[in-house]
């Protein structure tokens, strides 16, 4: 029984959440890219995860909200605590009420969640068209394939519709996005978000980075989660091998 529960540990902490077999998703197939973070050892990218971050908060964040991420936990990117502080405070976040009754504005604090772009879901539709952009906390979960359908969707868009399909006003053609017709106009293009770390600046290297920040935002304990994994695996077999020691030594004088 024991040693049932520790196997089905071991295979729950062996799954990795980004190479789920569902490839639902897009309605082409979706092509594969190598990622640092896949496979029973991988891990994530610190400096990807970063300039992952810097394109979802100078890109993303003007339509999308991420609400489950706080600014404290940006210090698995690699911030330290008074890098974090700075990040926090170059945002204004909304806080009260105050003793007067009234909401009131103030600078973001460690313990904050990243703030939304808007304040409901009716406001972010009226500013998309009629389209909700979906909170990106999850989306990674959220999407079979996720993160190579999300690369795939962020560097799929086509100018012009195949021959004889039509866009409406404020629809754009995408590969990879179920029934192609997307209400988001491609957010990324070459050379848009500049790196200070001597990374290229393309949209296969964006599209690589925001997914991996994403990936670390709907997964952030995947590499605990593996490297338990491999404690438990190391501790069945050693522990394998001292039943089969205890089996001799108790069998060995009933030959
Ligand atoms: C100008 C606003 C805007 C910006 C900027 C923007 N998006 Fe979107 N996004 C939308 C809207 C609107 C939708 C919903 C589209 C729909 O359902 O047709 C959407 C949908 C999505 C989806 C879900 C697609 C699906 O399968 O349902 C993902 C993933 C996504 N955006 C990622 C991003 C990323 C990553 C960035 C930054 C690089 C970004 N978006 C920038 C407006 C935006």
């Amino acid at each position: 029984m024991f040693v049932r529960n520790l196997l089905t540990v071991a295979i729950i902490a062996f799954v990795p959440a980004s190479t789920a077999i569902a490839s639902g998703g897009g309605s082409e197939p979706v092509p594969s890219r190598d990622w640092s973070f896949s496979g029973l050892s991988g891990t994530y990218d610190k400096a990807a995860l970063q300039r992952g971050y810097k394109i979802y908060r100078e890109v993303c964040s003007s339509c999308h909200s991420m609400k489950r991420i706080y600014f404290r936990n940006l210090s698995d990117l690699g911030y330290n605590e008074a890098q974090i502080k700075n990040i926090a405070a170059e945002y204004t976040v909304e806080d009260g009420p105050n003793d007067e009754g009234d909401m009131f504005e103030r600078n973001g604090l460690p313990s904050d969640a990243l703030p939304s772009p808007f304040p409901n879901v009716q406001a972010a539709k009226f500013a998309n068209g009629g389209a909700f952009p979906p909170d990106l906390s999850l989306i990674i979960k959220a999407r079979g394939n996720g993160a190579n359908y999300t690369s795939a969707l962020l560097t799929g868009y086509k100018d012009t519709p195949p021959h004889g399909e039509e866009l409406s006003d404020g629809q754009y053609w995408n590969t990879y996005f179920p029934g192609h017709k997307l209400a988001m106009a491609p957010p990324l293009s070459e050379g848009q978000i500049s790196y200070e770390d001597g990374s290229l600046e393309t949209l296969e290297q964006y599209s690589h980075d925001v997914v991996q920040f994403l990936t670390w935002a709907s997964d952030p304990y995947m590499e605990e989660r593996k490297s338990t994994g491999f404690k438990v695996i190391i501790f069945l077999i050693i522990f394998a091998g001292i039943m089969l020691a205890v089996k001799r030594k108790v069998w060995a004088d009933l030959h």
